[in-house]
C-alpha cells in the first residue's frame, strides 16, 4: 500500500492530480485512513504495532506529497517565467514620429534670434490689396517695379501678396513707434518654376522704427542675425540697390563658408534700406526714422543645407525630409 501511494504521488503531473492522490490515500475515506479504522477489529496485542505502522506510512505519504507539491509549484512558476520572458536584446519597435519641416525649423530659429533681440513677431494676410502690397509702399501707378513682382491677381481685383513688406504698413497703422518687429510669411509670384524659383515661397520681414534709427542700426541688425546663424564675426555686405519703399536701398549678403565646398562665399539674401518718407507719410508717422529688410527663407535654408532644388521643400519626399529631422 505504501509503495503504491508513493508511486501515485510521484506520478501526479500537476497540483490537481496531486490533490486527487491525497484524497485517495489520506482523505477521510482514504485507503490509509481506512486502515486506521480497521484497527478496532484487530486483536489488542497487534493494534499498537499496526497503528504505529499505518501512522508512519501516512507521514511518509504526507512528506512525499509535500515534496511533490513544491516541485510542481516550482514547475508552474518556471513555466510562467518562461512564457513571460522578455528578450531585452531584441531591437525596439520603431514608430513613425512626425517632425518639423526644415522651413519651419529655419523660421523658428530666425524668430528666436530676433525675439532675443527684443523684436515682436507679427503675421498678416496672404490675400492683399493693391494698396498695401504696392500703393502704400511707394510703388507708383504704372511703375515697372510692379511688373517685376509677377503678381497673381484675383478676379475681384485683390492679389496674393508678392512680399511680406505690406505688413510694414499694416503694423505701423496698428502701432505707435518706437518698435521692432519681424514678420514671417508666405508670398506668391506668378513666375516660371525652376530649381531656384517657386510660385510660392516664404520671406522674413523686419521693421524697426524710432526717433534716431540709422543705417548703422540696420547694419548692426543684419550682423547680429548673421552672427547668430553662422557664428560670431560673420561678415555681411550691403550693396546699393533700389526698392521703392526704402531710401537709400541696398541688397545684403552674408559671407559664409559653404560646408560642402569649404569655400568662402557671399550668400545674397535680400533687400534692405531706410524706410522711405512716403511710406511714413502713408501711415501718418512724423519725426521718426526706421529701417527695414526682407529676404527669402527658402534661400537661407536651401544654400546652407546644400539642397539642389527649391522644389524639394514642397514635394513631401520623405527621403529629403528625413535628412533634416535634427537640423538647426
Ligand atoms: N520686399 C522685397 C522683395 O520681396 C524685399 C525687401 C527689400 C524688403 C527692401 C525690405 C526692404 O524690407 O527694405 O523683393
Amino acid at each position: 500500500m505504501l509503495e503504491e501511494a508513493l508511486a501515485a504521488v510521484e506520478a501526479a503531473s500537476d497540483l490537481q492530480e496531486l490533490q486527487t492522490v491525497r484524497v485517495r490515500y489520506l482523505g477521510k475515506k482514504g485507503e490509509l485512513t481506512r486502515g486506521l479504522k480497521r484497527l478496532g477489529s484487530l486483536p489488542p496485542e497487534e493494534r499498537r504495532e499496526a497503528g504505529r505502522r499505518i501512522n508512519e506510512d501516512k507521514q511518509a505519504v504526507e512528506r512525499a506529497i509535500q515534496e511533490r507539491r513544491q516541485a510542481l509549484e516550482r514547475d508552474v512558476l518556471e513555466a510562467q517565467l518562461e512564457s513571460e520572458r522578455v528578450d531585452v536584446t531584441l531591437p525596439g519597435t520603431r514608430f513613425n514620429a512626425g517632425g518639423l519641416h526644415l522651413l519651419t525649423r529655419v523660421t523658428n530659429r530666425l524668430l528666436d534670434v530676433f525675439t532675443a533681440l527684443g523684436y515682436e513677431v507679427a503675421v498678416g494676410p496672404e490675400l492683399e490689396t493693391d494698396h498695401y502690397n504696392f500703393e502704400a509702399l511707394n510703388f507708383p501707378e504704372e511703375h515697372p517695379a510692379r511688373d517685376e513682382q509677377d503678381t497673381f491677381w484675383t478676379t475681384d481685383g485683390r492679389l496674393l501678396r508678392t512680399h511680406t513688406s505690406p505688413m510694414q504698413v499694416r503694423y505701423m497703422e496698428m502701432h505707435k513707434p518706437p518698435f521692432k518687429v519681424v514678420v514671417p510669411g508666405k508670398v506668391f509670384r506668378n513666375e516660371a518654376v525652376d530649381t531656384t524659383h517657386e510660385a510660392q515661397f516664404h520671406q522674413l520681414e523686419a521693421l524697426v522704427v524710432g526717433e534716431r534709427i540709422t543705417m548703422a542700426d540696420l547694419r548692426g541688425a543684419i550682423e547680429e542675425m548673421a552672427g547668430a546663424l553662422f557664428g560670431a564675426g560673420t561678415r555681411t555686405r550691403l550693396q546699393p540697390s533700389f526698392f521703392p519703399f526704402v531710401e537709400p536701398g541696398a541688397e545684403f549678403a552674408i559671407h559664409w563658408t559653404n560646408p560642402r565646398s569649404r569655400r568662402q562665399e557671399w550668400l545674397e539674401l535680400g533687400g534692405c534700406g531706410m524706410v522711405h518718407p512716403n511710406v511714413f507719410g502713408a501711415v501718418g508717422y512724423r519725426g521718426v526714422t526706421g529701417f527695414a529688410f526682407g529676404f527669402g527663407i527658402e534661400r537661407l535654408a536651401l544654400v546652407p543645407y546644400g539642397l539642389p532644388d527649391i522644389r524639394a521643400f514642397y514635394q513631401g519626399d520623405l527621403r529629403v525630409l528625413r535628412q533634416f529631422r535634427g537640423a538647426l
